[in-house]
C-alpha cells in the first residue's frame, strides 16, 4: 500500500517541479518577458510565494540558510519516506542510482568535470576537506582575509597553530568596491611563501562580490593555489567555477538553491585530486578520484537525491530572471531608504559587488539594537558586527513581497538613536 502511494506520489512530484498549476500558468505568462520585465511582475512573484511556507515572521535572513519552495519539499518527503521502506535496500540500491546522472547536471551548472565534484553536507564541511587535506607544512603562507567566514578561518587558525602554518590576512573596509585596490592589496600579501590563497566569492556580513578572476590570476602567477568559499554565490549569481579560476571550491545547496538542509558539494580540479588527503579517510588515500572524498558514513541520501528537483525548480524559473529579481528586492529597499539621515550602507549597490544581500547601520546605534527593533515588529535579521561594520544583514529570497520590505522601510525609517 505504501509503496504504491510512494509511487503515485513519486510520479505526482515528477511532473510537478514546477508546484502549482496557477505558477506553470504565470511562468506561461512571463514567457515572452525579459528576466528583468519578470523582476517587477508582482503577480508572477505572488505565485512564486505561494509554494513557500510564510507567515511566522517576516524572514530577511534568508542568508543563513533558505527555505524550500514545495516541490522541492515535496520531493523530499517522498525519498524520505521511500527511504524508511528497507533503508538498506532503498538508499543504497535505489535511490542512490540517481547519484552520478545527479552529479553530471551539477557538473554541467558548474562547468567542470563530473570527475572533480563532490556530494557533501554543506561548504564548511567541502573547504575544512581542502584545509585539512592538503599538505602544508611550517613556514607555508596562506592569504585570507578579515571578512571570510569565520568557521572556515578557525579551520585555517588550527593549521597555523598545530602546523605552524602563516597565516597573512587582507584587511578590507566594507564595501570595498574598488576593485583595483583589492586585488593589489591581495597581490602583496603574496609571499615567496604563500602557497595558497583563499577568497570567499560572496561575502557573508554584507553580501559584497570580491573579484575573485583578477585575484585568483595574480595569485596563478605568482605560484599560488586558489581556494573559493562559493556558499552564497551559488545559484544565486550566474558562474562557472573555471570563470573563477579556483582550484578548489566549496559551496552548500541548501543556501540559494533551496536544496535540502545539510546538502553540499565540493571541487577540485582534477590535477589536484591526488595530492589532497581526505578528511574521512577512503581506501585509497592517495587515489585521484574524486570518490574518496564521499567515505561520509550514512547520511540522508533523501535529502541528497532531492538536490534535483532543486535545481528543476533553479532551471524552470531561469538563474537570469532570479538574479534579476533578487537585485530588484534589494535596490527597492535601499532606495526608499537611503536619504535618511544617518543611514549607512555597508553593501554596493553595483551589479559587479552584490545581489540579493545588503547591510545597513544607523548613527548612533548599536547592530543589536537595530536587530531588537526590528524583532519587536516580527522582522527577522542577522546583526553584522564585525570589521567597520555595525549593522543589521537583510537578504530577502523569492518569496519575499514589497509589502514585507515596507514593512522593514517603516520600522527602519521611524528609527531614532
Ligand atoms: C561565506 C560563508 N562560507 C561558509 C559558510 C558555511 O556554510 P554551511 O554552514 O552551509 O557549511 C557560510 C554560512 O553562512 C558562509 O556565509
Amino acid at each position: 500500500m505504501l509503496s504504491r502511494k510512494l509511487f503515485l506520489k513519486g510520479s505526482l512530484v515528477a511532473s510537478a517541479s514546477i508546484g502549482s498549476m496557477a505558477h506553470a500558468a504565470q511562468l506561461q505568462r512571463v514567457s515572452t518577458l525579459s528576466a528583468g520585465e519578470v523582476a517587477s511582475d508582482e503577480a508572477f512573484w505572488q505565485s512564486i510565494r505561494a509554494q513557500y511556507i510564510t507567515g511566522k515572521l517576516i524572514n530577511l535572513n534568508n542568508g543563513g540558510v533558505n527555505p524550500q519552495p514545495q516541490p522541492v519539499r515535496d520531493a523530499y518527503m517522498h525519498n524520505y519516506l521511500l527511504c524508511n521502506d528497507t533503508p538498506s535496500y532503498s538508499m543504497w540500491r535505489e535511490l542512490d542510482k540517481q547519484r552520478e546522472p545527479l552529479r553530471k547536471r551539477l557538473a554541467e551548472l558548474l562547468g567542470v568535470s563530473e570527475l572533480e565534484l563532490a556530494f557533501n553536507r554543506n561548504t564548511t564541511e567541502g573547504l575544512n576537506s581542502i584545509i585539512f587535506g592538503l599538505d602544508l607544512k611550517a613556514g607555508d603562507e596562506v592569504v585570507l582575509s578579515n571578512f571570510d567566514y569565520p568557521n572556515i578561518e578557525n579551520a585555517w587558525k588550527q593549521r597555523a597553530k598545530r602546523d605552524g602554518i602563516k597565516l597573512n590576512y587582507v584587511d578590507l573596509q566594507m564595501p570595498a568596491t574598488d576593485d583595483d585596490a583589492v586585488v593589489q592589496q591581495y597581490a602583496d600579501a603574496i609571499t615567496p611563501r604563500t602557497k595558497l590563497v583563499h577568497i570567499t566569492h560572496m561575502m557573508n556580513w554584507t553580501g559584497h562580490v570580491m573579484p575573485v578572476r583578477r585575484i585568483a590570476d595574480i595569485a596563478h602567477a605568482k605560484g599560488c593555489e586558489v581556494m573559493v568559499d562559493g556558499s552564497h554565490s551559488f545559484a544565486h549569481l550566474i558562474y562557472t567555477i573555471p570563470q573563477l579560476g579556483a582550484d578548489y571550491y566549496a559551496t552548500s545547496c541548501h543556501k540559494w538553491l533551496g536544496a535540502p538542509f545539510g546538502t553540499g558539494l565540493m571541487y577540485i580540479r582534477q590535477d589536484k585530486i591526488q595530492k589532497v588527503w581526505a578528511l574521512l579517510s577512503a581506501p585509497i588515500p592517495d587515489a585521484d578520484n574524486i570518490g574518496k572524498f564521499e567515505c561520509l558514513g550514512t547520511r540522508s541520501f533523501a535529502a541528497e537525491m532531492t538536490i534535483s528537483t532543486a535545481l528543476d525548480y533553479y532551471d524552470t524559473l531561469g538563474a537570469e530572471r532570479k538574479l534579476a529579481r533578487l537585485r530588484y528586492l534589494k535596490n527597492y529597499w535601499v532606495e526608499k531608504l537611503q536619504a535618511k539621515p544617518g543611514f549607512k550602507l555597508y553593501s554596493s549597490l553595483q551589479p559587479q559587488h552584490g545581489a540579493a544581500i545588503a547591510t545597513f547601520g544607523i548613527e548612533g546605534l548599536e547592530a543589536y539594537e537595530i536587530e531588537s527593533k526590528l524583532a519587536q515588529a516580527n522582522i527577522h535579521t542577522s546583526i553584522v558586527k564585525h570589521g567597520n561594520v555595525n549593522g543589521v544583514r537583510i537578504s530577502p529570497n523569492l518569496y519575499t513581497s514589497l509589502a514585507e520590505l515596507d514593512s522593514l522601510v517603516k520600522v527602519v525609517g521611524e528609527m531614532e538613536k
